[in-house]
């Protein structure tokens, strides 16, 4: 039986070809607004976020804005209050990595932002390797924040282990991803974090551009799409099932109804939300007729418990 991997690069060669120059030679450079300040007060960072690794890049983020003298709030865009971006001097973006973008519904939600005139923005993603054509994920993040008026100061991508459900959870991807983040992991969200604040003092600017990467050719192929065609079962045990609503919370599309056991199938966007948030292991999927388990029983399965940051002991995002 083919693996989704073997199916998936069997799309990068067409992919790329379409794609790739494209990819090239787009360093922006653009002139943006004057910032509104070089000495920002109040910081918003966030998120979204499906197992909880740019949640916790976002808390981190977050803390070191806030030991920097800033008051900061670290928030779920899901939950968020999209008028209140004008409060903030500071605004940063975090977002996993999906099918090699930005999430569709965070493009969605930041395509629907009031106008944020001179305030400087920065974007990460989180993903799950290999590292490849991540930094452009964040980079279009960052250009849907600048449409709306916002000045570049930052953009990285921290891997992590991958979410990405597979019947055993056992690819090669899947097992090096397996130990981070990791103490650098960690580090280098710090210096993310500093390098922006630094920036806005200067009144300086990241250049914004897509990087050349052969993975940037996935993007074009209807991924989710072809993942849904695969996905062979996609229900809810009523058995199992103890009504939480953490899958309804969790899914960005409003596609599960666990009380009829049924999934809106147009509406799914593929992203396991369901699958790796339930806690009674009662989202059924089947990907080609092999049952598929959710991250947190990944973890349970092969004890892995993921690295925290120290600042959480004391700094309560
Ligand atoms: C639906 C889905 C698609 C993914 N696609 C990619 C990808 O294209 N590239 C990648 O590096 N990681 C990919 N991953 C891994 C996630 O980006 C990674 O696990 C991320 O850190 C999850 O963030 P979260 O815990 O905040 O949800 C994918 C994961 C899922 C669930
Ligand atoms: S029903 Fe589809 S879109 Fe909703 S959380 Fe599950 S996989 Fe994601
Ligand atoms: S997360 Fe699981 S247990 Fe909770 S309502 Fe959804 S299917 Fe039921």
């Amino acid at each position: 039986m083919e693996t989704r991997r073997s199916f998936i690069k069997k799309g990068v060669i067409i992919g790329a070809a379409v794609c790739l120059p494209a990819a090239i030679g787009r360093e922006s450079l653009a002139s943006y607004p004057d910032l509104k300040t070089r000495h920002p007060k109040k910081a918003l960072v966030l998120w979204y976020s499906q197992t909880g690794q740019t949640s916790r890049y976002a808390r981190l983020i977050g803390c070191i804005l806030k030991d920097r003298g800033l008051a900061v709030d670290v928030r779920d865009m899901q939950e968020f209050d999209k008028n209140g971006l004008a409060n903030y001097d500071l605004i940063v973006v975090g977002t996993p990595t999906f099918y090699y973008d930005t999430p569709d519904n965070v493009r969605d939600w930041l395509q629907a932002i009031p106008l944020i005139p001179g305030t400087p923005v920065a974007a990460f993603v989180s993903f799950g390797g290999p590292e490849g054509n991540q930094h452009n994920a964040a980079t279009h993040i960052l250009k849907l924040l600048i449409e709306k008026g916002g000045v570049p100061v930052g953009r990285d991508a921290f891997r992590n282990i991958p979410s990405y459900p597979t019947p055993k959870w056992n690819t090669a991807n899947q097992i090096s991803g397996q130990h981070l983040p990791n103490a650098a992991t960690y580090d280098q969200v710090r210096r993310f974090a500093a390098d922006v604040l630094e920036r806005i003092t200067r009144g300086q600017t990241i250049a914004v551009g897509y990087e050349i990467a052969l993975r940037e050719g996935l993007r074009v192929l209807p991924l989710i799409w072809l993942n849904k065609k695969a996905i062979s079962k996609h229900t809810v045990d009523a058995g199992k099932c103890i009504g939480c609503q953490t899958c309804v919370k969790k899914c960005p599309t409003k596609a599960i109804n666990p009380s009829r056991q049924t999934v809106d199938r147009d509406k799914c966007l593929a992203c396991f939300g369901c699958l790796n948030n339930c806690p009674a292991d009662a989202v059924v999927m089947e990907y080609r007729g092999e049952r598929l388990y959710g991250f947190p029983e990944y973890l349970r399965r092969n004890k892995i418990v993921i690295l925290e940051p120290p600042e959480f002991k004391a700094c309560k995002l």
